[in-house]
């Protein structure tokens, strides 16, 4: 659609990085199609070609149409890091599945802001986001004061208000699992929620949440490149993102609880009782299951 039908006014970024987007994510379908060798970052952190190749590529036409911005991507490009726009890019999330040829990942690009005047630690304004689903053909984006949009469509958050009906989404770092606490908060907001998604792509978790596909989402130490173009996705379409204690997400916050807006507070709720230690849910013994089970038979009798 085009800017004038959809009611847009001028985007300033949108067209051209959905065309790299577009771009990069009809290579990730190549390779997802041939198949490609995984190799290891660390123990269990998989690597591909495909994560490489198309990074490359994103850095060399970003710099093509946008020659003055920086680019600050997964697989380690660093260029251009002082000037006034910064993207963040994934140029796979999702790794995991696609090496496993699980069709979840997307290519993830969003566009900070700095004025000059900015410190090197202090966030500028996220202005720009796009994330393309190469499988599914579904591009999100975002600019700063004009809306969020799938396949040029304006997006919004869902209406629910309760956690009791909402559908959520977590991830799980690939590095160092053991030492995140997030399988306890995993259980809470099941028993709590419609359910909890576990799909592999914290880009596109947050673009289902503008989308009004999910309620809430939330993950332990993600990177700039996994969240920049979902927030301003979630923001855009009418949602909310903060901190696990509410506080203003920054860039390099790591922990991140993006939501509808409506069910927020009550997420917040949640993850301050469950760091205080309050209410949680005891898991039985298997003795304990074996029992109940054989009561809960019992009574069907
Ligand atoms: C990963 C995905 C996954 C999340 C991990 C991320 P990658 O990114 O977003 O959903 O749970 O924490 O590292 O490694 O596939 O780009
Ligand atoms: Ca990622
Ligand atoms: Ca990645």
């Amino acid at each position: 659609m085009s800017n004038a039908a959809s009611g847009i006014q001028q985007w300033a970024w949108v067209p051209k990085a959905s065309e790299i987007a577009r771009e990069a994510g009809a290579r990730l379908r190549e390779f997802f199609s041939q198949g490609v060798e995984t190799e290891y970052k660390g123990d269990v952190d998989v690597v591909t070609i495909a994560d490489r190749t198309v990074e490359k590529l994103i850095r060399t036409r970003l710099s093509e149409v946008f020659p003055e911005h920086g680019v600050y991507g997964e697989e380690g490009t660093r260029e251009r890091l002082e000037g006034q726009f910064r993207w963040y890019v994934d140029p796979l999330d999702g790794t995991t599945n696609f090496a496993h040829g699980f069709p979840q990942f997307c290519v993830s690009m969003g566009l900070e802001q700095r004025p000059s005047s900015l410190k090197a630690e202090e966030d500028g304004t996220l202005v720009a986001g796009v994330i393309y689903d190469p499988l599914r053909d579904e591009l999100f984006s975002a600019e700063k004061g004009k809306g969020a949009f799938l396949n040029g469509k304006p997006i919004r958050t869902s209406p629910i208000s309760k956690l009791a009906e909402a559908l959520l989404a977590t991830g799980f770092p690939s590095r160092k699992r053991h030492a995140s606490p997030n399988i306890h908060f995993y259980q809470e907001f099941t028993l709590r929620s419609h359910g909890v998604r576990r799909a592999g792509s914290a880009a596109l978790d947050l673009a289902y949440v503008a989308a009004g596909r999910l309620e809430g989402f939330w993950e332990f130490n993600l990177n700039p490149w996994d969240t920049a173009a979902g927030i301003l996705l979630v923001e855009e379409a009418g949602g909310r993102v903060t901190d696990f204690e509410g506080r203003r997400y920054r860039i390099d916050s790591r922990e991140i609880l993006g939501s509808n807006g409506s069910i927020h507070q009550e997420l917040l709720a949640l993850f301050a009782d469950m760091f205080a230690g309050r209410g949680l849910s005891p898991i039985p013994t298997p003795a304990e299951w074996a029992a109940q089970r054989e009561a809960a038979a019992a009574a069907k009798d």
